[in-house]
């Protein structure tokens, strides 16, 4: 059942993408397999295969939502190329004589080949453009969508769709991890237009691509969301998912806490837009690693002097008060400077300092790095009704460019959650642990 194409031993699973990929009839084609399975692998086979037999002139869109991701499907074209001698000979311009000038003309956007084959490689969201810029212009008589749940549905609509109108014998490929359902790539596993391809992991295992042992660990280490998106290639039910989870909150009001010799005394403020929820205090003692929180204090003032000096006096000087001064916390924070307190300014609205390409700002970086506590079981909590309910209410979701980002409970702002946010680590800075 395992068919050799280009030096590798496919699975009877990519081989019925590559036969897919092939067939002049299959015009609409959706994969969704397992990650790391080798869709793209397949596909890029299946497109160089297709190239080889066929004599009619064809134009290649390959598109991936980040240069990364081109960077990959270039990367297995090129390798692929290399390998075949008989591939390399139709590189037009190329390269036959020398393997540094094949190199060179496999890296690039476009490549050209002698029986009239042309394939580009296109990023959705490259960095420093607006999204789609690189598709605009371009048709193609065979259009892959890599990653496409990450390619947002606003560019499918103005620049892929177009494509699709102005060439009607074109042939769509969708290649998904199916982590939403809010772009092209669910409307089209629903279509019965398409042919689906959908490989979870039992398949994977069964055909060796994935060992049962590293399906079971991938279940511990990821959330249930993604482990269906990952493994089980369904296209997630929602995109929410909550954040800290119950049992989580309940160990760690049970489970105590022993911090190391060194610790700091840390505290988060959020301060209230006027006449709205509550100006919440949230102290906290570290070393560095390890958390414990103290119960939380309500600010019961609503001008921004007042709450600074309300707050500021339950706060020895010296111990660091970190802020949330987006609106009226901004003067809460420069006040609590002027008279003396070592408060810190942080706007959650602002980019991740940590990983901007993981995190759609700051907030969703603070969140995650409070939820791994959770999860590590690195952090103590008070036994607070109000502050444990809303640390499980909180929700994120993986935007469309599969950045992670923090969706507030809708019914009441989460204060008592967004002051423990914020008095923690943000992780980019490790904190200079003094003693107390
Ligand atoms: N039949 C095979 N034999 C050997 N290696 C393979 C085979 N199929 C895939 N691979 C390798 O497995 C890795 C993953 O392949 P690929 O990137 O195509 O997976 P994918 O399904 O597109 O993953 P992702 O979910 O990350 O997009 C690559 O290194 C690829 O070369
Ligand atoms: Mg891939």
């Amino acid at each position: 059942m395992y068919a050799r194409f280009f030096g590798f031993d496919l699975t009877p699973g990519q081989v019925h993408i590559v036969g897919n990929v092939i067939d002049p009839e299959v015009t609409r084609l959706i994969v969704s397999a397992v990650t790391q399975y080798g869709k793209t692998q397949a596909v890029s086979i299946g497109l160089l295969t297709a190239l080889l037999r066929s004599k009619k002139k064809t134009r290649v869109l390959f598109i991936a939502p980040t240069t990364d991701q081109t960077n990959i499907i270039r990367k297995y074209l090129a390798e692929i190329i290399a390998s075949t001698p008989e591939l390399a000979a139709m590189v037009a311009k190329s390269g036959r004589r020398r393997a540094q000038d094949l190199a060179k003309e496999t890296s690039r956007k476009r490549l050209t080949f002698t029986n009239g084959w042309e394939f580009l490689t296109l990023t959705a969201h490259a960095a420093g453009e607006k999204a789609g810029q690189q598709l605009m212009g371009h048709g193609g008589d065979i259009i892959v969508c890599d990653e496409a749940c990450l390619i947002e549905d606003e560019v499918y609509r103005m620049r892929i769709s177009r494509m699709l109108g102005n060439n009607p014998k074109a042939k769509l490929i969708i290649l998904v991890n199916p982590w939403h359902r809010r772009n092209f790539a669910f409307r089209a596993w629903r279509n019965p237009k398409f042919t689906k391809i959908k490989i979870g992991w039992r398949q994977a295992v069964a055909e060796g691509r994935v060992t049962r042992e590293f399906v079971d660990d991938q279940k511990k280490e990821l959330s249930p969301y993604e482990f269906t998106v990952l493994y089980e290639s369904d296209f997630a039910e929602d995109t929410e998912d909550t954040l800290i989870r119950w049992e989580w909150i309940e160990q760690a009001v049970k489970h105590k806490q022993t911090l190391g010799a060194s610790v700091m005394r840390v505290n988060g403020l959020d301060v209230a837009e006027k006449g709205r929820d509550l100006t919440i205090l949230q102290p906290a003692v570290t070393d560095g690693s390890r958390y414990i929180l103290g119960q939380p204090v309500i600010i019961d003032r609503d001008e921004t002097i007042p709450i600074a000096i309300e707050a500021g006096s339950k706060v020895p000087k010296g111990q660091l008060i970190n802020v949330d001064s987006i609106g009226v916390g901004s003067g809460v924070w420069s006040y609590l400077k002027q008279i003396g307190h070592r408060a810190n300014s942080v706007r959650v609205s602002e980019k991740s300092t940590l990983d901007p390409d993981r995190f759609a700002n700051l907030k969703a970086q603070r969140f995650w790095i409070l939820r791994r506590l959770f999860e590590e079981r690195m952090i103590q909590i008070p036994d607070h009704p109000e502050l444990k309910r809303q640390l499980n209410a909180m929700r994120y979701e993986l935007d469309a460019l599969g950045k992670i980002r923090i969706v507030d409970p809708t019914d009441k702002s989460p204060d008592y959650a967004s002051a423990a946010m914020l008095c923690i680590f943000d992780g980019q800075r490790p904190p200079q642990v003094r003693h107390a």
